[in-house]
């Protein structure tokens, strides 16, 4: 049985359904259903497309659609200008039309890429996302934000723009390796700090199953995680207001991965330290208790990630901090946890703050 988590945003709402082994079959039924048109074409990368490639291609082409199946290299240099030229000419090549969908099978490399190549041909088609990672299943495929990156920096031209349809089938989680999964894991763990002190106590409970993949217990909490993402597009589409608390974690975890180079840390992983910063700051400015932080920092120890800061000195760290796009005005922009399950955005956080939470954590 699917979970079901509906996203209501008016005439762009869609349907995003987390199970185990639900792709192909949903696939072509919600197609049909959606009415999405005959031809399509898969848009993954060169890890996914050996693994379930064309499992999807032949699920389609078994329901009578025609779909071709177009591969990026893995990895985030896809995101570029480059590789959209070459998708858009493979799509007009093969006379994709305005009816035609897109599908994304892939990680967030593959969704934000497929989603911007989906808003822009012919001025927008259909699109379906079929993540494959677990960061993109709770993160990047909810939420509709969609981009490719400039030499510049990252995600600089994109769009808003809705799926018309999330699959998330968690029998492609077994083959993601542990370290990306684990990465995926971070965003979970702050869904339950920002909005949901229950999930976050689940977590506690069960964190060993949920690392071991338990498909059984990591549906329903999957599942919550898109719900709470949902939740929080729905009342702040475009990024307004609201939708800045899924930055928890993320001013630090952005800071470290600029400076150790994308590359380093993963994002995940970035985003675990940067939440053990920030759940310190809180301490300091937003009134979260001692032994609140102490739960996030152990549970971010079991579930294997590295919490010892980068052996770089502050204001190498402060730099990329200022530039950040929450930094308004030249203040530092912060979101803060009043206690788990609450959080609140401020600009009450000075760098001295920062430097002397850097520095205790480094010793
Ligand atoms: N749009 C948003 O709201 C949003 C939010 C968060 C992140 N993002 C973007 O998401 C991207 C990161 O996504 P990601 O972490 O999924 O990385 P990714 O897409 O690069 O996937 C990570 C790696 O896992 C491989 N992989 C994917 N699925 C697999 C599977 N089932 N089995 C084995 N290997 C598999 C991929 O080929 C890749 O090598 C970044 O570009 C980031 O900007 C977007
Ligand atoms: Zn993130």
């Amino acid at each position: 049985m699917a979970n079901t988590v509906h996203v209501a945003l008016g005439e762009r709402s869609y349907d995003i359904l987390i199970g185990d082994g639900l792709l192909s079959g949903e696939l072509t039924r919600l197609s049909a259903k959606l009415k999405l048109g005959r031809r399509c074409a898969i848009i993954t990368d060169s890890t996914v497309r050996p693994l379930y490639g064309a499992t999807v291609r032949d699920a389609l082409a078994g329901a009578g659609l025609q779909a071709s199946l177009l591969t990026v290299p893995a990895g985030e240099n896809s995101k570029s200008l480059k590789v959209s030229g070459e998708l858009y000419e493979h799509l007009a090549t093969a006379q994709l039309s305005r009816r035609s969908f897109i599908v994304a099978l892939g990680g967030g490399v593959v969704g934000d890429l497929a989603g911007f190549i989906a808003a822009t041909y012919l001025r927008g088609v259909d699109f379906v996302q079929a993540p494959t990672t677990l960061l993109a299943m709770v993160d990047s495929s909810v939420g509709g934000k969609v981009a490719i990156n400039l030499p510049q920096g990252k995600n600089l031209v994109g769009a808003f723009y809705q799926p018309r349809l999330v699959l998330a089938d968690l029998a492609l989680l077994r083959s993601l390796p542990e370290r990306e999964f684990r990465s995926g894991m971070a965003e979970v763990i702050k869904y339950g700090v920002i909005y949901d002190a229950k999930l976050f106590e689940l977590l506690e409970q069960r964190l060993d199953a949920l690392m071991a993949k338990d498909m059984a217990q990591l549906a329903p909490v999957i599942a919550r995680c898109c719900e709470i993402k949902a939740d929080v597009v729905s009342q702040d589409e475009r990024e307004s207001g609201l939708r800045a608390i899924l930055n928890f974690g993320h001013t630090v975890g952005h800071a470290i991965e600029a400076v150790a180079g994308y590359g380093g840390y993963l994002h995940g992983e970035a985003v675990a330290i940067g939440m053990l910063a920030a759940a310190r700051l809180s301490q300091k400015r937003g009134g979260l208790g001692a032994a609140d932080v102490a739960r996030i920092e152990s549970l971010l120890r079991r579930a294997g990630f590295d919490l010892t800061l980068p052996a770089v000195p502050f204001a190498k760290i402060i730099a990329p901090m200022r530039v950040d796009k929450k930094a308004v005005e030249g203040k530092l922009r912060f979101v803060l946890a009043r206690r788990i399950g609450e959080v609140f955005v401020t600009d009450a956080v000075t760098e001295a703050d920062i430097e002397e939470t850097w520095n205790v954590s480094r010793r």
